[in-house]
């Protein structure tokens, strides 16, 4: 992760079709490629665009009182339980129209795109019943379809138990057996999603609801993800590792047992520094999860409540500071290690042959200053197949 393989005075040849036909020194450029439209870099950056593995950014409304509510010492996990939190942005989405959620959420991800994301990982989970979850995994469809937006889906039925499911014991077992029989049968069928998450924590779902509802995912051929070890060592990131996940993702609390499972089963460790700033809590320890071997991607987890920070480059800052990543270990986790949890690391999140030509240009010599000045407006272009999407070519 520390070794980015730089290549200082270097030429990207990107092909017609949008992919990256050669990389290497602009000295050797081979004589075969033809050499229309070149553009002189000198003296920026090119690195690959941003992959962003963990968003909800499909939702309805917004939580802007909460935020006032916990700055003035209100906890997440209280709100939570009293109904607000994650139960609230289900009433508002619920609420909306497929086509308001579509625009409200096509502005959202405009803006991502514009700060140098081009890929993005998108799950459901503020509709909690059939018809709205359905719903928000048709708009991440048209966000890809109609918006030509880098997209995968994942549902996330299991993210918290509805309001009407919460009277008794049984109301929640048959919540469950509503996502694993219905919901995920019908996401499945519909090819609305690529991979499967569950949030599996304190207040949330145990490590046996979670297991039921990922052993029916991989029944269905989805990809696993889970929500792990936020509020404590609650079982999800050991779930994870057993089952094989893509990607075990916050992991705030983790011992050096629940790394090393993570490193032995391949499962990539995300973590998202933005939600501690925003929740006021730890920062997952990502020089041990590095030190320890451990595959580690920083997301934004852009999301109604916990942090809806849209701009991965601020993130990828908060991955050094909180996380104590190293610039190059942070630049790799929001690149390549990203696209690896969502199976895409053949298409984006380097700079090779074969891959698209989704190429940010900062306008510094040194990709250090993405950490150094963090948040300042080093890009110049967002290249996404080969086509400027944000900023001119000159
Ligand atoms: O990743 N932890 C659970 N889910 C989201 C928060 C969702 C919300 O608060 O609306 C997260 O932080
Ligand atoms: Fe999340």
């Amino acid at each position: 992760m520390s070794d980015l393989r730089i290549i200082k005075n270097g030429s990207v040849a990107v092909t017609d079709e949008g992919t990256i036909a050669w990389v290497g020194p602009a000295d050797e450029v081979p004589s075969s490629l033809r050499r229309t439209g070149v553009i002189d870099c000198s003296g920026d950056t090119l690195m690959p665009a941003f992959v962003d593995s963990h968003t909800h950014l499909v939702w309805g409304g917004d939580r802007k009182d909460e935020l006032e509510q916990r700055l003035g010492g209100a906890d997440y996990e209280e709100i939570f339980a009293a109904g607000g939190g994650i139960l609230s942005s289900v009433r508002q989405t619920r609420e909306l129209s497929e086509d308001e959620l579509y625009l409200e959420s096509l502005a959202r991800i405009s803006r991502m795109r514009r700060a140098g994301t081009t890929t993005f990982e998108i799950k459901s989970g503020y509709g909690l019943d059939l018809e709205t979850e359905l719903k928000q995994l048709r708009v991440i469809r048209r966000l890809r379809d109609e918006g030509g937006f880098r997209v995968t889906a994942t549902c996330l039925a299991a993210h918290a138990v509805p309001a009407e499911s919460r009277g008794s014991d049984a109301d929640r077992a048959a919540f469950l057996t509503r996502v694993i029989e219905e919901i995920l049968p019908a996401v499945a069928e519909q090819g609305l999603a690529d991979s499967c998450d569950v949030f599996c924590d304190r207040g949330a779902f145990t490590p046996q609801e979670s297991r039921a509802v990922l052993t029916k995912a991989l029944e269905l051929d989805l990809e696993l993800r889970v929500h792990a070890n936020e509020f404590g060592h609650t079982g999800g990131a050991a779930l994870a590792a057993e089952l094989g996940a893509a990607s075990a993702d916050h992991l705030l609390a983790l011992d050096a047992d629940e790394r090393a499972g993570l490193r032995d089963a391949g499962v990539v460790a995300t973590l998202l520094p933005g939600t501690s700033m925003v929740l006021g809590k730890p920062f997952a320890d990502g020089r041990a999860l590095v030190e320890d071997g451990v595959a580690v991607a920083v997301a934004s987890d852009c999301n109604p409540g916990s942090c809806a920070l849209e701009n991965l480059a601020v993130v990828l800052g908060l991955a050094c500071y909180g996380n104590r990543l190293s610039p190059a270990e942070a630049i790799c986790a929001v690149t390549h290690n990203a696209a690896a949890s969502m199976g895409l690391d053949d298409q984006v999140g380097s700079l090779r042959p074969g891959r698209q030509a989704d190429i940010l240009r900062l306008a510094t010599e040194d990709y250090r200053d993405l950490v150094y000045h963090a948040g300042s407006p080093l890009l110049r272009t967002v290249y996404q197949s080969g086509t400027p999407i944000h900023g001119g070519h000159s």
